[in-house]
């Protein structure tokens, strides 16, 4: 029997219903090539759901999505509905249930792209983003006193734990390890965040005692955001918590061209529960209905949940098609430059990777 994998599908707001067919599209097409199977189940979780049912998804839907050996996610968010409730009620309850703690973020500029940023070359920019994925800034605790008055007081809390913390540190150590480079920078603020920078950056100092082999450096986050500008060459690992990994992750694609080719893999590297994986992109309500968003970020993000789930070869067949649709400048978007439609980019992938 060959090999078979369950994927669930959930295309979500705006453009993430106009991108995810095009990845389905280059999947099955790799699959093929492949002798690997594929079986995708929709779901229709989304804001237009929570409009009608006042809920992001179901109540049973983790139990449902646990069944599944990845998740393809395109994007949630949409006018009407507060992004708050988008975000808590759907994308970072299954981060956190599926302990999906890191979220690897690649970013590269490619052949054939024109970075904003003078005389960057394809190799220039290469680099990878390990954001820690559960806890730090982004948490629901704290509240607000007297609201609505002269007296409003509001409180948000940061959430860092060892196990969270030196977890997500290892992932990006064994990284860095793994490339040629053998570089890794830690993202810290602990000039200005009393307790948890620098908690943050003594754990950084005690691994790296157990990795003599690499090169290893923290930046204050202000600074690190000019230094990806000023010089992207230096990096080649990064880790950050929640929101400085948030935050390099969108800067980084940017200094590539484009913020649309960038894909974001929410991983659980135990593999204990399924991982997801999306674009980093949102659901551009300024594009939606246009047929005009690129769909690399969701096929690059594909290629990723195939890498995950053992399937090398997929991954590299679906990138090499993807690297060369970029190069010849076949059929691009507009945002690439192009005047292509999503299906037609979609489709020129397609079309590369049956011809291999
Ligand atoms: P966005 O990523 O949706 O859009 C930012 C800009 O980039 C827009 O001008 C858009 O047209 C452009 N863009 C984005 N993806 C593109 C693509 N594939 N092709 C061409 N152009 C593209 O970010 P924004 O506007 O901040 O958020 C819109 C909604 O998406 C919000 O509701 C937000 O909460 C949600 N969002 C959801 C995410 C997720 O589901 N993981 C991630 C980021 C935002
Ligand atoms: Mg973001």
């Amino acid at each position: 029997m060959g090999t078979h994998f369950n994927i669930a599908v959930i295309p979500g707001d705006g453009i993430g219903k106009e991108v995810i067919p095009e990845g389905l599209k280059v999947l099955q097409a790799a699959a093929g090539k492949h002798g690997i199977s594929m079986e995708f189940t929709h779901f229709d979780w989304s804001c237009e759901t929570y409009h009608s049912t006042g809920k992001m998804m179901p109540d049973d839907g983790l139990e449902q999505l646990s069944k599944f050996d990845a998740i393809f996610l395109g994007a949630v968010g949409f006018p009407g509905v507060p992004d708050h409730i988008s975000l808590w009620g759907l994308l970072l309850p299954i981060r956190r249930a599926f302990n999906q703690y890191v979220n690897l973020r690649p970013v590269r500029l490619f052949e054939g792209l024109q970075s904003p940023l003078a005389n960057k070359q394809p190799g220039d920019i290469d680099f990878y983003v390990v954001r820690e994925n559960v806890e730090g800034e982004y948490s629901a605790i704290g509240g607000i006193q007297y609201e609505g008055t002269e007296d409003e007081v509001v409180s948000q809390q940061s959430i860092f734990t060892r196990k969270g913390t030196d977890r997500i540190l290892k992932y990006a150590f064994e990284l860095a390890r793994s490339r040629d480079k053998k570089h890794l920078s830690s993202a810290t603020k602990s000039n200005g965040l009393f307790h948890s920078m620098p908690y943050w950056d003594s754990r950084v100092a005690a691994m790296a005692k157990d990795y003599p082999d690499l090169k290893v450096d923290q930046f204050h986050i202000d600074i690190f955001t000019a230094n990806l500008v000023r010089m992207p060459e230096f990096y080649d690992v990064i880790v950050g918590s929640n929101l400085f990994g948030d935050i390099l992750s969108d800067l980084g694609p940017a200094c590539t061209g484009t913020i649309a080719i960038a894909p974001s893999a929410n991983i659980n590297p135990e593999k204990t529960f399924p991982s997801m994986f999306e674009p980093v992109h949102g659901s551009a309500p300024d594009i939606a209905g246009q047929n005009i968003a690129n769909p690399i970020g969701t096929i690059w993000a594909a290629a990723m949940m195939m890498q995950h789930l053992g399937s090398q070869a997929m991954h590299d067949t679906i990138m090499s098609a993807v690297e060369a649709a970029i190069r010849d400048r076949l059929s691009l978007t507009r945002d690439m430059g192009g005047t292509a439609s999503t299906q037609e980019l979609g489709q020129a992938v397609t079309d590369l990777i049956l011809a291999q």
